[in-house]
């Protein structure tokens, strides 16, 4: 394990929203300096760095990891920036806690595991509701075996959040605009502490329907609340509910657990206490016994013996303990508390919960993010060059009537993310579009536009990509078109753009990277001359296979 003497010194992003909630712990831990904080916020950013006391601030992700000599970061920004930003940092071998949950796709959340297993960097995912001392206290007495055998657990989330979803506006699209469960650690986080060692293997989701609208009257793609059933490794079962629509109290710490000798409640409003039953000390099966009567002999010596500042941290002291776990993880005192494993098993059943409403609520199995560092590595993308044979008769970039091919202009980066995201290349950042302005060859950022709406709705760029394969080559980059302009020859024209572009500005090699999967690309491309590189042995069944599919006729 990593082991870290001396100061570490942290970078917050997300400071100016989430990250802000950091600071007593990081005040109170010893031989942590908040050096930086990062945020898009570019106004709160000089309070957020006094509130925190850091001397460096960066609106820019990228030039915080470059520049600061920070050794972990915190992540408090939006879910779906979780994966990318904390890549970002265990690529630089920088430590991680992350805010939950660990990342919105099962795809991201896969790369994220294997990056972090690669790093030496440490990577923790922030779940402080397992942190709360109800739920420290009932892990312990399932510790002791007071619980005999856990099997079942109820665990709910209600947060009425519709005012929040437009104030932070990515709750709208991230917690409510996706159907299924898309916050489960809070609930599932204690829970699989409370059935050590299991892991939930399948799941199902079924909604209550939709009775509420945003203020543009839009109905929240979100089911109201959503019931998500878990089946464990071990056949014990779980039931999650979320709901962050209803009108109705909070109730964000909902939870149940039934072993072969105990059962817990926990309150469900405030003024009501938290109940317990266990064969061992309580004789009468009828009678509960308020949890807070056994803190005397068996609540841990962490919350026993917390501090004020640990009791006066936010959700119930989490936002301290899990802190101090990161920090001596970073030390190398004990390992991560919540490390990636554990930060996929409880991520992984919402994202699975989505596919399963998606599809009736069938019951669809969840990956086990150990099985996927002994598979396989991903297969190399396919590589196509456009040969120079062709470069006296350059295909013609030309778009139909009512269409304007040209390129992005500075201030269009918000229309450029919201077509990648419809072209199902979703999470570019404006940061990430600027940079990309700076990089991409001159004129060679091209878009077409819509102009009875003014819409962009196609998009590739021509960008210098040097690699060992090709030393000194220009590529197609990012090609992508929305969905409802299909069928109009905009991806070729784009292509044509870029190709022009690259043979203009003197390049011999022309390469592209594409999927197997993507057949309409694939299809444009071979039908504008590029040719397949066999860079590998496998590279020609692979060729065969995508011929097939497209029905032609080719022989490599
Ligand atoms: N564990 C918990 O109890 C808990 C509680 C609240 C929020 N959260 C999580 O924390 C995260 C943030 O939630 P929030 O309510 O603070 O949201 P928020 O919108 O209030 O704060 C997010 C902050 O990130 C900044 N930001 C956005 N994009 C950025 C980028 N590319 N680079 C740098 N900064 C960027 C925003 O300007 C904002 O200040 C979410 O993932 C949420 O799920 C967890």
């Amino acid at each position: 394990m990593t082991k870290q003497a001396g100061t570490i010194k942290i970078g917050i992003v997300g400071a100016c929203g989430r990250g802000a909630s950091f600071k007593s712990a990081c005040d109170a831990a010893e031989g942590v300096q908040v050096l930086a904080v990062c945020d898009t916020h570019a106004e709160g950013l000089p309070a957020a760095a006094e509130r925190l006391g850091a001397s460096e601030q960066y609106t820019d992700y990228e030039t915080m990891l470059e520049r600061s000599e920070i050794d972990a970061v915190i992540i408090g920004t939006p879910m779906p920036l979780h994966v990318p930003q904390a890549i970002a940092a265990l690529k630089r071998n920088k430590h991680v806690l992350s805010e939950v949950p660990a990342g919105v796709s099962v795809e991201e959340c896969r790369e994220l595991t294997l990056t972090a297993h690669a790093s030496s960097g440490i990577y923790m995912m922030a779940e402080n509701y397992t942190y709360i001392k109800s739920n420290v206290l009932v892990r312990e007495l399932v510790r002791q075996g007071l619980f005999g055998t856990t099997y079942y657990a109820e665990g709910e989330y209600i947060h009425e959040l519709k005012e929040l979803n437009e104030i932070t506006r990515w709750r709208r699209k991230w917690q409510t605009g996706i159907n299924g469960n898309t916050y489960p650690t809070h609930s599932l986080g204690p829970i699989l502490q409370w059935m050590p060692g299991d892991r939930v293997v399948s799941v199902c989701c079924a909604g209550s329907g939709h009775h509420y609208r945003d203020p543009r009257g839009d109905l929240y793609e979100n089911e109201d609340s959503t019931i998500t059933l878990c089946r464990m490794r071990s056949g014990g079962l779980v039931k999650l509910r979320l709901d962050m629509l209803s009108d109705r109290p909070h109730l964000m710490t909902g939870y149940q657990l039934q072993g072969t000798d105990g059962a817990y409640e926990s309150a469900r409003a405030y003024g009501e206490e938290d109940r317990v039953w266990l064969r061992a000390l309580n004789k009468d099966p009828n009678r509960w016994t308020p949890l807070r009567e056994l803190e005397a002999e068996y609540l841990p010596a962490m919350w026993r013996e917390a501090s004020e500042v640990a009791r006066r941290a936010g959700h119930g002291g989490g936002d301290y303990f899990e802190v101090m776990d990161f920090i001596a993880a970073i030390r190398g005192e004990r390992p991560p508390e919540i490390d990636i494993h554990m930060a996929m098993d409880m991520t992984l059943p919402g994202l699975i919960s989505q596919r399963s409403i998606a599809e009736g609520g069938r019951w669809l199995e969840v990956p086990d993010s150990r099985a996927w560092l002994t598979e396989s590595p991903p297969q190399p993308q396919l590589q196509m060059r456009f040969p120079q044979r062709l470069f006296h008769s350059l295909p013609i970039p030309v778009v139909p009537d009512g269409y304007l091919l040209r390129n992005l202009r500075p201030g269009e980066e918000a229309a450029y993310s919201a077509l990648m995201e419809k072209a199902g290349f979703g999470g570019w950042s404006i940061e990430q579009v600027k940079r990309f302005m700076q990089r991409v060859l001159p004129g060679g950022f091209f878009v077409v536009e819509h102009l009875a709406t003014g819409a962009l709705v196609a998009t590739a760029m021509a960008n210098h990509a040097p690699s060992e394969q090709h030393p000194n080559a220009g590529v197609l980059d990012w090609v992508a078109a929305d969905p409802d302009h299909k069928g109009r020859g905009l991806g070729r024209a784009v292509t044509a753009a870029v190709v022009r572009l690259l043979v203009e500005r003197g390049y011999q090699d022309i390469y592209l990277l594409t999927d197997d999967w993507r057949l309409p690309a694939l299809k444009t491309y071979l039908g504008m001359g590029w040719e397949p590189i066999l860079f590998t042995p496998e590279m020609e069944a692979r060729w065969q296979k995508v011929y097939e599919a497209l029905d032609r006729k080719e022989v490599l």
